[in-house]
């Protein structure tokens, strides 16, 4: 099939990794289906790819939510009669000591991460066997294979993820339908800001070139993308060696651990400059 022909729906686009490879997508024309919540940002990725000749329908909505999740199969199906590729990126992280953590964060990565990526999967999947073609692409996460305890839940999720791809890739191969898994390292998006540890500076990655991978799997798929490539042997090290996983994970829980204190200080301060200023006006 022609890349041009493809209708691709992706999940999270407003900004980030998802935003990324919508926009690296649109060199091969597909039509493009974007999701997320925030209207804004949505629509200016919606207007980059109208730029670069993309005919793309923006979609407002939560993954988590069931309306939602029906309103992107049937107006997707209703506006181009196909779905060959879904990219289940929407997701979050949410950093804090597991015994601190409040039960709404708990729901709400479980809801996001897991739940939705599950659900939109189970409706996209029979539409996908009907064409005899098609091609799920999970975002999971390397913390999904060297899990640091500020993010248990979150690495759960992905976990889960990871788990739940293996096992439909299998289940759904006869129908022509693949299934991908992503696992990005730290990259440069919201994601640490939303996660609790942004305002310390923590940096990680630029997106394009991951963006340019996650794209490259629509024309090559493959199983699984580990990004950057150097977590490849990191994997199988902590695999092979108790003492090595055991250190590595103590190294990447304390550098998010640091990250989140100095996080928590800067808006503490914020916050108490910007209440000083109420009371002096
Ligand atoms: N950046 C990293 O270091 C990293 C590493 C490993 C894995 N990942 C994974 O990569 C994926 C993308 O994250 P990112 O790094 O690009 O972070 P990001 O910049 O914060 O983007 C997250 C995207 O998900 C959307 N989203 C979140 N909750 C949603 C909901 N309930 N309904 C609809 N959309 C929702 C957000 O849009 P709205 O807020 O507008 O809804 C946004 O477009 C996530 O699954 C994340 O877990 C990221």
């Amino acid at each position: 099939m022609n890349a041009e022909d493809l209708t691709i729906i992706i999940t999270g686009a407003s900004s980030g990794i998802g935003k990324a490879v919508a926009l690296e997508l649109a060199t091969f024309k597909p039509t493009m289906v974007i999701v997320a919540r925030r209207q804004r940002n949505l629509m200016k990725t919606a207007h980059l790819l109208k730029k670069k000749g993309v005919k793309v329908l923006p979609i407002i909505g939560d993954v988590r939510n069931r309306d939602d999740q029906e309103r992107i199969v049937n107006l997707t199906m209703k506006a181009f009669g196909s779905i060959d590729i879904l990219i289940n990126n929407a997701g979050l992280g949410k950093t804090n000591l597991f015994i601190d953590q409040p039960e709404s964060e708990i729901d709400e990565l479980i809801e996001t991460n897991l739940l939705a990526l599950i659900k939109l999967t189970r409706k996209v999947l029979p539409i996908m066997k009907e064409q005899g073609r098609g091609h799920i692409i999970n975002l999971s996460s390397t913390l999904a294979l060297i899990p640091p305890y500020p993010l248990a839940v979150y690495s759960a999720t992905k976990a889960a993820v990871k788990t739940f791809s293996d096992c439909i890739r299998e289940e759904v191969k006869e129908y022509g339908v693949k299934v991908s898994t992503v696992f990005p390292g730290p990259y440069k998006t919201e994601f640490s800001k939303v996660a609790g540890y942004g305002d310390s500076g923590f940096q990680g990655y630029e997106v394009t070139k991951l963006a340019k991978n996650i794209a490259k799997l629509v024309t090559k798929p493959k199983d699984d993308l580990i990004k950057p490539w150097f977590f490849i042997p990191l994997v199988w090290l902590t695999k092979f060696s108790k003492f090595m996983r055991k250190k590595v994970i103590a190294g990447i829980a304390d550098t998010i651990m640091v990250a989140k204190r100095e996080s928590d200080i800067i808006q503490e301060t914020k916050q108490k400059k910007e209440e000083v200023e109420v009371i002096a006006r």
